[in-house]
């Protein structure tokens, strides 16, 4: 781990108003509310409160920005790329401050906030800085006396809503697809985490987009989010988050204007282990599959199927792993996690780790809180599992692993199914018909096959089912972003 720098434990915090038109602004209503350190549960400092009246001027921006003959719409694609390639390096330049305010705000690991986070950050901006000038339609060939083409045109003004597990990757995965579409935003970052969300608006008007392209609202939920989702000239929604609030945004979505709608949910993903695995090696992907980032995953490998012949034994070595495991202080670099986000999370798990142990599982490893203040939970591991019960059935978002046995194919595609998630997925076997066979029956939207978590800006990502609707990342994200406009011209009949 030699790459990682020290962090700066107590960064400052420069931004916390609402940004509009590439300026800082108070909230209309004079609003603050606080955000929290998770180590200990104590205030870092106010922000600024978005709510209606908030989201109505940075809709108002976003438009006028959009408009005919405005800076942004007459700009040469290849400017817009400029631009996106400025702000990667903005991020590259201020890694080591962004790395470490998203730790102190969020309290996830500062080796992954820096070593993931940040870089995956700038790589989805170059990624789509490439595709500005590649967005490009069709000519469709008809009735030889007209001439059919299409244009892929921005959608318009872009509703954004994150959480706060992934707050500046998920700002980027956001905010850099809309822009190389040429789309204008209004972004709300979680209520938990909004300062990195702002310090990136800052670098966005550093970088040189002109005003009104993006707006950062912070502000809570059914408030300030539910006036995105019911906006009447937001053009496009796009969420990531609970189940819950992808359904209410969704209808709210429906009942307004019918803006378009990707949504990136929940999920409760099987991770299987064959008999035939490579038992030392699969131990490790099933922990830091459902570990990564304190649990705190939409694709978590959050139901641990492992076949009956090698079951014992894969319990045995899954609970020595998650024994060893270092966590605690975030900002030490040795931690492989720190804190939940909030009391809430802290709450959540810690209910449904009561619930696993009410139910029947064999808890192997730990199943408490740790410490005196803040939201650490220990690293926890059940077997026995079954899908009955809650562990087994509900996104836990936590550092919780349940380990389920089975015994053939047959079986473990039906129970990988019974869920009404199908974001991702994965086997280990060294037998490739095994591995075609759970690949093509599997409902999710991401199959790992032998691995887990390995990703690109490339790949699509998304989920079937109640796991969301749409895909991000890769070419596939230019369609949420882009309405097709098929033209008709009537040729000269004198050709
Ligand atoms: P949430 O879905 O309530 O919050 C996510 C975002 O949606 C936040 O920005 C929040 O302010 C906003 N929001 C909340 N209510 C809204 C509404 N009525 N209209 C518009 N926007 C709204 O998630 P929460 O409560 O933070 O976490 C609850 C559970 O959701 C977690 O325990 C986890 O299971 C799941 N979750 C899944 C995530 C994912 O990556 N897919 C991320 C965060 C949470
Ligand atoms: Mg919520």
């Amino acid at each position: 781990m030699s790459e990682i720098p020290n962090p700066i434990r107590e960064p400052e915090v420069k931004y916390t108003q609402i940004f509009i038109n590439n300026q800082w602004v108070n909230s209309v209503s004079g609003k603050t509310f606080p955000t929290t350190n998770s180590t200990n549960g104590k205030k870092i400092c106010e922000v600024q409160e978005g709510d209606k009246a908030d989201i109505d001027k940075a809709v108002e921006a976003a438009k006028k920005a959009f408009e005919f003959g405005s800076p942004w719409q007459k700009m040469d694609a290849s400017k817009r790329s400029a631009l996106l390639h400025k702000f990667a390096d903005l991020i590259v330049r201020d890694r080591l401050y962004i790395a470490s305010l998203e730790t102190l705000d969020s309290g996830k690991a500062f080796r992954d906030s820096y070593v993931w986070d940040m870089a995956t950050v700038a790589t989805l901006f170059r990624h789509f800085a490439g595709w500005t000038d590649k967005i490009q339609g069709k000519t469709i060939p008809i009735d030889g006396t007209y001439f059919c083409y299409t244009r892929h045109e921005p959608v318009g003004v872009c509703g954004q809503i994150i959480p706060w597990n992934f707050p500046l990757l998920l700002f980027a995965l956001k905010v850099a697809p809309a822009l190389a579409c040429g789309n204008t935003i209004v972004l709300k970052p979680a209520e938990q985490t909004p300062l990195t969300a702002l310090y990136a608006a800052q670098l966005i008007k550093e970088a040189g987009f002109p005003p009104g392209v993006v707006n950062v609202v912070p502000g809570y939920g059914p408030t300030a989010g539910a006036a995105i989702s019911e906006h009447p000239d937001i053009n496009k929604i796009s969420f990531t988050g609970s189940t819950e609030v992808g359904q209410t945004i969704m209808a709210a979505a429906a009942k307004s204007n019918l803006k378009r709608v990707t949504l990136e949910l929940g999920g409760k993903s099987p991770l299987v282990v064959w008999k035939d695995a490579n038992l030392d090696t699969v131990v490790e992907w099933a922990h830091q599959a459902i570990f990564f980032n304190c649990g705190q995953a939409c694709a978590a490998g959050s139901r641990t199927y492992v076949h009956e012949d090698i079951y014992d034994e894969f319990v045995k070595k899954a609970t020595a792993r998650a024994k060893a495991k270092a966590f605690g202080d975030p900002f030490d670099t040795k931690s492989e996690y720190g804190p939940q986000v909030s009391q809430e999370q802290f709450d959540k798990v810690l209910e449904l780790i009561e619930s696993g142990k009410q139910e029947g599982a064999n808890l192997e490893c730990r199943g408490q809180s740790h410490g005196t203040e803040g939201y650490f939970i220990q690293p926890t591991v059940f077997s026995n599992v079954t899908e009955k019960m809650r562990i087994g059935r509900e996104e836990i978002f936590g550092p919780v692993q349940s380990i389920i046995k089975f015994k053939d194919m047959e079986e473990i595609v039906t129970r990988a199914n019974d869920t009404k998630y199908g974001l991702a997925a994965a086997i280990f076997t060294e037998d490739i018909d095994t591995a075609l066979t759970f690949t093509s029956r599997v409902k999710a939207g991401r199959v790992w096959v032998n691995c887990y978590y390995k990703s690109s800006p490339a790949a699509p990502f998304g989920g079937f089912k109640m796991s969301g609707i749409g895909r991000e990342f890769g070419e596939y994200n230019l369609q949420a972003y882009t309405e097709v406009k098929t033209v008709v011209m009537k040729t000269s009949e004198k050709l």
